[in-house]
């Protein structure tokens, strides 16, 4: 990858990520060779925000956990983006403090608002970030993948226990706080004042695939996870669901 701006490479496609980067890509083409001011709420190691700054933005990673923020640190050496990317700890739940209201181009938020302890906040202070006209890319977990996946390794009581729970939890033990099916999430963003204008479900097969079908098949499979991502109900069935919507200019 270039650091220069302009047509947007991107890192390697994986199913994880393919269809995520597709719609990101989409985006910083369209801004053409702008420098871009970038937000990752709880962007963890930097698989995101690196890979962003290679290609020539600057990106701020907020993230809660001290020893992912020194990963990202590591890792953006590494790359030779340390000059691009601010690392800085804290809790989603209080990002409006965090961040000057306005100031941002593009937001992300992935795998993180089934872990925060009120999603709402969250959301208006991403929205807030944001300039207008600027985009957000918020990526949660799905709800209907879970208790899928529940039921099919067995596990029946806690998928009936994950599909009755008003949150798509499976009570005290589960590691994610809600899950979202698409009218859900886009309702939460619609709450914070951003028109959602595309949902995408992200793994929609990678998780269901026996790992040597999907290692021996990747190229395969991201082409298949990219042509179902749009369309329910595959979309609909993926493990996290991603929502790329905008502030109003
Ligand atoms: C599942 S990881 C996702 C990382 C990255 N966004 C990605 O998609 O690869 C969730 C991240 O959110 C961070 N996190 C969890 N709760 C948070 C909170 N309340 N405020 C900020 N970050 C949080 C964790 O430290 C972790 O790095």
């Amino acid at each position: 990858m270039e650091q220069t701006r302009g047509r947007f490479a991107g890192p390697p496609l994986t199913p994880r990520t393919a269809v995520i980067w597709s719609v990101l890509r989409a985006e910083l083409d369209r801004r053409g060779d702008t420098e871009l001011t970038v937000l990752d709420v709880g962007g963890g190691t930097g698989g995101f925000a690196v890979p962003l700054a290679r290609a020539g933005h600057r990106v701020t990673v907020v993230d809660a956990s001290p020893d992912a923020l020194a990963a990202l640190t590591r890792r953006a050496a590494e790359a030779g983006v340390a000059d691009r990317i601010a690392a800085v700890q804290g809790d989603g739940d209080a990002l409006a403090g965090l961040v000057e209201p306005a100031g941002v181009d593009l937001v992300l938020c992935h795998a993180v608002l089934e872990v925060v302890d009120d999603p709402t906040p969250v959301v208006a202070a991403l929205a807030t970030a944001l300039r207008p006209g600027g985009a957000a890319s918020v990526l949660v977990a799905g709800r209907a993948a879970a208790v899928l996946g529940r039921a099919m390794n067995g596990h029946l009581d806690v998928a009936a226990a994950l599909a009755a729970d008003s949150a798509g939890t499976a009570g005290p033990r589960d590691t994610l706080r809600r899950r979202y099916d698409a009218p859900g999430a886009a309702a939460l963003l619609g709450a914070a004042g951003l028109v959602v204008e595309e949902i995408h479900g992200v793994r929609v097969l990678a998780d269901l695939l026996p790992a040597a079908v999907a290692d021996g098949q990747s190229a395969a499979l991201v082409e298949l996870e990219r042509a179902l991502a749009a369309q329910p109900p595959y979309r609909d069935l993926a493990a996290q669901l991603h929502l790329f919507a905008r502030r109003p200019a």
